[in-house]
């Protein structure tokens, strides 16, 4: 057992300055909730992050967690890898923390995106996930001279008015569900009614439905955005070709958000993975190697209406940003992709990921729990059902949502952080001494699950 396995998951020493418990009562009074986004835990869980090592983290009471939110799939290399760590240090000392300008690592990270990613001709920065998908929708309507926009139920593409419309459904989370297709349902107060009049919502996996939509608004659509897997939702084998076939047929953009799986699923991402090239992408996480940093991927002639030399013209497409190109940003995702590209890194990855699919199956079973462990590359699901959902409204009215966000939060109190009923990420610094530990801390969790319940 090494020494950082007998630490982890209770409290032995405490490294910082205040308490966990200090933290709280300052952050409970400046931030609302005590949170940042959109994830707030029961009272007994308390979490302020002291720091992190390879695949674990500590909180600032100096206990230890095995990490598979790994900041939601930024850090695919581990927490502080050397190499990005050295990457930013470097630009640093050169000066180079923001120069809102042409540079160095950010014309490198371009070319890069590049060559690697099969959609890509051409790309332009912001600094979010969220900014990179707003910018998408913006150029896509540019191009094709269309205001509709069509999304998946269920699906998150960022926090923006036109993403944050029927991402979540009525067993995830307290959102009424559900939308009456193709209208969706507001994730929340201050989505103008305009913007949602403009956004359809189809149900994933169903590519009759998406035919029923594409046809009662014929040339009224610019572009339809999916992501490769959706969430805790992995694609029929046949829906990816679908779309794209079905994009062709209405004259629509097919946008695909690699936010997440961009250079986790494959190095090329989702697009490479599934073998379908969507005509835009929007990425973010990775590229930035843990800073903030995002770029739309894409046909070149959709790409250059943001063509700056443009300004003034009809179709001049306005993409701008203080830290869009921000060169520590670029450097630390340079760094992150130059490990990623070493040979066998996703056959490793994913190798990983398949065998704790495998063994935690294992786990479940041998405690006779009604749980299915799943998914696809590098992603790790676990939710209380016996197959994977087909959509939205599958996994809401199948499986029990309930339970699978209890059982998530008792994984937290044994020392393993995830964010509850969310996708599993692994790292390159998961490793089998990692996966032996998650297992015995599965089993822990599972113990106290079978003797509530
Ligand atoms: C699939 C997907 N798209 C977009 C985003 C938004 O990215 P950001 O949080 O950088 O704005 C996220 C964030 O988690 C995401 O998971």
């Amino acid at each position: 057992m090494s020494q950082s396995e007998t630490t982890a998951g209770r409290a032995t020493d405490q490294p910082d300055p205040r308490s966990m418990k200090e933290y709280y009562e300052i952050a409970e009074q400046v931030l609302p909730g005590a949170g940042l986004a959109i994830y707030s835990n029961p009272d007994d869980i308390r979490f302020v992050v002291h720091k992190g090592e390879g695949a674990r983290l500590q909180d600032v009471d100096g206990k230890w967690y095995v990490d598979y939110s790994m900041a939601a799939s930024v850090n695919i290399l581990g927490h502080a890898h050397p190499a990005i760590a050295s990457a930013m240090s470097d630009q640093l000392t050169r000066g180079h923390l923001h120069f809102g300008n042409l540079n160095v690592p950010v014309i490198e990270l371009a070319k890069e995106l590049v060559d690697a990613i099969p959609c890509a001709e051409m790309v332009v920065f912001g600094s979010t996930g969220s900014e990179a998908n707003a910018y998408a929708l913006r150029l896509a309507r540019a191009f094709t001279g269309r205001d509709k926009v069509m999304k998946f139920e269920g699906a998150y593409h960022g926090a923006h008015d036109y993403s944050a419309i029927s991402t979540f459904g009525g067993g995830t989370t307290d959102m009424p569900h559900i939308a009456n297709f193709p209208q969706g349902v507001p994730d929340g107060a201050g989505i103008p009614q305009a913007v949602q009049d403009t956004v359809l919502v189809a149900p994933f996996n169903d590519l009759e439905a998406v035919r029923k939509i594409m046809e009662e608004h014929a040339g009224e659509i610019a572009a339809l955005t999916t992501e490769p897997v959706q969430r805790n939702i992995p694609p029929h084998p046949d829906f990816h070709q679908g779309l794209r076939d079905l994009c062709d047929e209405f004259d629509i953009l097919l946008i695909y958000d690699e936010v997440v799986s961009g250079f986790r699923m494959s190095y090329g991402g989702g697009q490479q993975y599934y073998g379908v090239t969507p005509d835009l992408a929007a990425y973010g996480k990775i590229i930035g190697g843990g800073a903030a940093l995002a770029a739309v991927a894409g046909r070149a002639e959709i790409i250059d209406q943001a063509n700056p030399r443009r300004r003034g013209e009809d179709d001049y497409v306005f993409v701008n940003g203080t830290h869009c190109g921000n060169p520590l940003a670029a450097a630390a995702g340079l760094a992150c992709l130059r490990e990623l590209k070493k040979p066998g890194t996703y056959d490793w990855l994913n190798g990983q990921a398949e065998k704790m699919r495998r063994e935690a199956q294992k786990v479940f079973d041998r405690h006779d729990m009604p749980v299915l462990s799943y998914g696809v590359a590098s992603y790790w699901n676990i939710l209380f059902r016996d197959a994977p959902p087909r959509n939205q409204a599958d996994m809401d009215a199948t499986g029990d949502m309930k339970a699978s966000k209890e059982f998530d939060l008792e994984l937290v109190r044994q020392g393993v952080y995830v964010l509850p009923i969310n996708r599993r990420y692994f790292s390159l610094a998961h490793d089998d001494g990692i996966l032996e530990e998650s297992l015995r801390r599965l089993d822990a969790a599972c113990r106290v699950w079978t003797a509530r319940h």
